[in-house]
């Protein structure tokens, strides 16, 4: 949901090509976050200006673009500033005007990027329009540059420093956004602001920082920074490299939505907080001011180091990122239960939910909340939660969720699942939760998100960093990790001790057990030219523990290769949907070998008495299949975990349709990986 990107080499300019390449690298890096349109500016060529490049479509087209401007100039002129952006289109048209950087004027004197939704801008458009301004795009984010020149002109007297002229236009600004800001009356200074987008500051430097953390300034109501007794604030200089700001030469700092985009430039990181604004000044010091006090804030941010190796994000032999997080499905279920399942004493212990168990067991209720695949991941475990723990457990999807406004008590504890822990819709409905006194548990795969950070307690599925946009390593994991959350809660009910061990015994086989599913990728190949390839629309049947993964998988199909494709309950086959059968209408039938086998027997029962002809997802040993069926056959694993099998075939179908379909796989249109938008 649009990627921002910027680097800044304090004090030692670079070659303009350099500045250029390492834009473009890092916009390639976050292009799964939006892919309509990508825009650059860079600073520095012969007249000491600001020049802007956008074009339409994906960052190789802009990389065309810049190149063949750039031919003569990139190795003449130095650089040590640019700004770039990879666009999801909300407000606007993807097109080379409505794409980032915007600028305040031609002159370039405000220059901005931004990742999220201006939700006021037209009461300010208006009210800037009323004061002369002209608007030449239909974005937002044009509204919110030509603020900052209207707030900077307006100015008398003594001029604001650049963070208080940002906090005074952030103030007025309302949604969830990151900003990166830049202008010619601040020369070599920076400011980026954030709220409810993700955004963080790489620190690269040969040098050993002499803290791990940066301080806090706060502003006081007439935007000047408090540093009296009653402000937590230890220290207000840089105190990363020394006192002295000589020590700052050759310190580089990277700003990026996300840390795919810094991990090869460096492994420091300091992750914004919500109404963060961070100010690299012309010392070369970063500073972090606040737009609004909160009761209960650090007064400290943390540096961080990532521990994310530059392998997990490129695509090494595979052609898509899709089907490499596909094939690594072997080795991400194990990083999920690394250190966590003990299978010689039969047991599994999360760290993260160790201290809040006894409150969650005690709960009344609880609450899932998702979207998408991860909601998806939600519904495949909320029978085996329910019957390990005997409590009740309710599914939301976070945007109904929301728009129900739910009730909600301090009794309830509400889970929240998201691979990027940034969705808009999960996040709203955390803090909804929060502010009712819910005991909230975040489930995702981004250390440093906004939901593992602001849930009370949670677990990292650790699946590695998810590029391709369809979601599928993360959705195995999610599954994967809600199983061993009801393993760990219902550890106290002795009923159950045979029962849980048989699902930790399976959890030993299932990394084999899927690489013998990756083994049918030809055969699965072959199904989708002869089966499925050219048809308009299908029909997925699962039941019980498979019922999410026929939604899961028609959504792969849909997103994926653009077919109309719809998950059907199997055991809703007779309420409706079977009016649609006839031996036209193609359909993938899930029937694996479990209590709800005879069930799904009569959905086939149906289905063939229509004359209908499924390809069925069964397990071997399955007898009396009608023999004009085409099987996929997976290996058998306990009941609850037959999802994680059987959903990677769809995977694998939906990658091969897509090919077949002339989809560029990872990046399907109209989609980002990160939805940060309502
Ligand atoms: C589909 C897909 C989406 C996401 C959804 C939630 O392949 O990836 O449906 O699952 O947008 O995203 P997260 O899990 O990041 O909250």
């Amino acid at each position: 949901m649009c990627g921002i990107f910027a680097y800044l080499s304090y004090s030692s300019p670079k070659e303009r090509s350099f500045v250029i390449e390492t834009l473009l690298n890092g916009l390639s890096r976050l292009e799964y976050r939006g892919y309509d349109s990508a825009g650059m500016a860079i600073d520095g060529n012969a007249n000491n200006e600001t020049r802007i490049y956008k074009q339409v479509g994906k960052v190789a087209a802009l990389r065309k673009l810049v190149g063949e401007d750039e031919k003569d100039m990139g190795h003449v002129y130095q650089s040590q500033f640019g700004m770039a952006h990879t666009r999801w289109a909300t407000h606007g048209e993807p097109s080379s005007n409505n794409s980032h950087p915007h600028r305040s004027d031609d002159n370039n004197t405000f220059t901005v990027i931004h990742n999220g939704i201006v939700t006021n801008y037209k009461e300010i458009k208006t009210v800037l329009e009323n004061k002369g301004y002209s608007f030449k795009t239909d974005t937002d984010t044009e509204v919110v540059v030509k603020l900052i020149k209207y707030v900077y002109d307006s100015q008398r007297g003594a001029k604001l420093a650049f963070p208080d002229l940002v906090k005074a236009v952030c103030r007025e600004l309302e949604g969830a956004s990151a900003f990166i800001f830049k202008s010619t009356h601040y020369p070599n200074e920076v400011v980026v602001f954030r709220r409810g987008s993700p955004l963080m500051v790489g620190i690269k430097t040969d040098k050993k920082l002499t803290a791990d953390f940066v301080d806090v300034e706060y502003f006081n109501e007439a935007g000047v920074t408090e540093n009296n007794s009653d402000v937590p604030i230890k220290r207000i200089q840089n105190q990363l490299f020394s006192t002295s700001h000589s020590d700052n030469k050759g310190v580089e700092y990277i700003f990026s939505s996300d840390s795919s985009a810094i991990i090869e430039h460096t492994r420091k990181v300091l992750f914004l907080e919500e109404n963060d604004i961070a100010h690299i000044s012309q010392n070369g010091d970063l500073r972090i001011h606040r737009l609004t006090r909160e009761e209960g804030m650090s007064s400290i941010r943390s540096i961080k180091t990532l521990e994310m190796e530059l392998a997990e994000i490129m695509k090494g032999s595979f052609p898509h990122f899709m089907l490499k997080e596909i094939y690594e499905q072997p080795e991400s279920v194990v990083n999920t239960m690394r250190g966590r399942v003990d299978f010689a004493n039969n047991k599994v212990i999360l760290g993260g939910l160790q201290s809040h168990l006894s409150s969650i067991r005690r709960c009344r209720r609880i609450v899932f909340c998702a979207c998408g695949t991860s909601y998806h991941s939600c519904i495949a475990t909320r029978a085996i939660f329910e019957e390990l723990t005997e409590i009740p457990v309710s599914l939301e999807l976070a945007s109904d969720f929301l728009d129900r406004k739910s009730p909600i008590f301090r009794d309830d504890v509400c889970v929240f699942v998201s691979q990027s822990g940034e969705t808009a819709d999960t996040i709203l409905a955390m803090k909804y939760c929060l502010q009712r006194g819910a005991l909230c548990v975040g489930v995702t795969n981004t250390v440093g998100s906004t939901i593992s950070r602001e849930t009370h307690c949670g677990v990292h599925i650790n699946a590695g960093p998810e590029i391709g946009v369809a979601s599928t390593k993360a959705y195995t994991s999610q599954y994967l990790a809600l199983v061993m959350m009801a393993l760990q809660l219902g550890e106290d009910r002795s009923s159950m001790t045979e029962r849980r061990q048989e699902i930790i015994q399976g959890l030993k086989e299932l990394p084999g057990k899927i690489k013998e599913v990756l083994n049918l990728d030809d055969s699965l190949k072959q199904i989708s030219k002869d089966g499925l390839h050219g048809e308009k629309s299908l029909l997925i049947l699962g039941r019980g523990y498979n019922n999410a993964t026929s939604l899961e998988g028609a959504l792969k199909i849909k997103e994926l290769a653009y077919i109309h494709c719809e998950g059907i309950p199997a055991g809703e086959l007779k309420h409706g949907p079977l009016a649609l059968i006839d031996e036209t209408m193609p359909i993938i039938l899930i029937m694996t070998n479990d209590i709800h086998y005879n069930k799904t027997r009569s959905a086939l029962q149906q289905v063939v008495a229509r004359k209908g002809l499924p390809i069925i997802l069964c397990n071997e040993g399955n007898e009396g299949l009608p023999e004009k069926c085409k099987t996929i056959v997976i290996p058998k694993t306990v009941d609850c975990l037959s999802g994680i099998m059987a959903i990677i075939p769809l995977q694998i179908l939906s990658y091969h349709l897509a090919i077949m379909n002339g989809v560029d796989v990872d990046f399907p249109r109209n989609l980002a990986k990160s939805v940060t938008v309502e």
